[in-house]
């Protein structure tokens, strides 16, 4: 089976982090490139934290930085959430590649021009460098054969009562992709905060016994933290569901839907409004994702944390 080109553009973090475990553990995957984007943390910490966890996968392809400030808002970042390094916790090894010289957008723009195929990008942070590869190489569009997307929310958001933080971070951004015309999958809070990882599944993770399998553990221990102060049974891994969706669709429920971001408003900057009752009559633009198989997520986690070898305790 041909694999599917693939590029990673996020703001690690620990469920970018996770997202690429993942998606470094897909037989079915041909990952491209890497490219990071500004969000849990500054660029520079983003693009650091990129190097480490691709040191730590074996991921041996391009890195690029992406821009260091969204499209027109001012930078949002989330300590709270992923720590003053953006991805605290276990300890990591040091990055084995610097950044290329280009760009991400230019970087993505000249992978995108140079594979034969139509290249698909998941994206895992704000959507600030695929906004500025359209804006810049709007001729590529045709080119890029899907966009997943960790980010927004039908029902609700996280960041404000209507704003998930992917999209809020860079509104502008989210709006340009949205209304691009490429397909789309969006797996917003509907279902991440559903595609939950409890407690006693770290240990199953923990179990698998290899480096990989360790430092995801730890990394769900800290993420689950913060969470647990608010409520929640388990770590939302949110951004390992927009690669679910490429490599295991059989997990998801998805609904089309006409989404639209608002990008002003006093209260829904952010928001991503789905039209759920068809009341624009506007075609739909992005496939929804709304739930998950839970279980079948979590054995999907622990099967990829296992492609990474058996652990000197297996
Ligand atoms: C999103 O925000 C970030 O903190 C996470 O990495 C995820 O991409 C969830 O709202
Ligand atoms: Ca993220």
């Amino acid at each position: 089976m041909k694999k599917i080109p693939v590029i990673l553009d996020g703001d690690p973090g620990h469920d970018d982090a996770i997202a690429w475990v993942l998606a470094r553990a897909m037989p079915g995957l041909d990952i491209l490139a890497v490219t990071t984007c500004c969000g849990n943390q500054t660029l520079e910490k983003t693009t650091y934290n990129a190097g480490r966890v691709m040191a730590l996968i074996g991921l041996d392809v391009p890195l690029a930085a992406g821009r260091e400030r969204p499209l027109l808002a001012e930078p949002i970042i989330a300590p709270s959430v992923h720590g003053v390094s953006g991805l605290d916790g276990p300890a990591l090894p040091e990055p084995d590649r610097q950044p290329v010289a280009e760009e991400a957008a230019a970087f993505m723009a000249r992978i995108i021009r140079e594979h034969e195929e139509a290249v698909v990008l998941i994206s895992t942070g704000p959507l600030t460098n695929i906004a500025a590869l359209l804006l810049l190489y709007p001729h590529l569009k045709n080119r890029v054969r899907h966009i997943y997307l960790m980010g927004g929310g039908i029902g609700h958001g996280n960041w404000t009562p209507a704003a998930e933080f992917n999209i809020l971070v860079d509104p502008e951004a989210a709006d340009l992709v949205f209304s691009s015309g490429i397909p789309l999958t969006m797996a917003g809070l509907d279902v991440t905060e559903r595609a939950l990882v409890f407690p006693e599944d770290f240990e199953r993770i923990r179990a698998v016994g290899n480096e990989v399998a360790r430092v995801t553990a730890e990394w769900l221990d800290y993420f689950y933290q913060f969470h647990q102060k608010l409520g929640y049974p388990g770590a939302p891994v949110h951004d390992a569901v927009a690669v679910t969706a490429l490599v295991r669709p059989d997990l998801l429920v998805m609904r089309d839907l006409f989404v639209e971001v608002e990008t002003r408003g006093d209260y829904c900057r952010g928001a991503t409004i789905g039209d759920s009752y068809g009341i624009t009559g506007k075609k739909p633009n992005v496939r929804c994702i709304m739930d998950i198989d839970r279980q079948a997520f979590v054995d999907l986690l622990v099967k990829a944390v296992s492609h990474y070898g058996k652990g000197a305790g297996a």
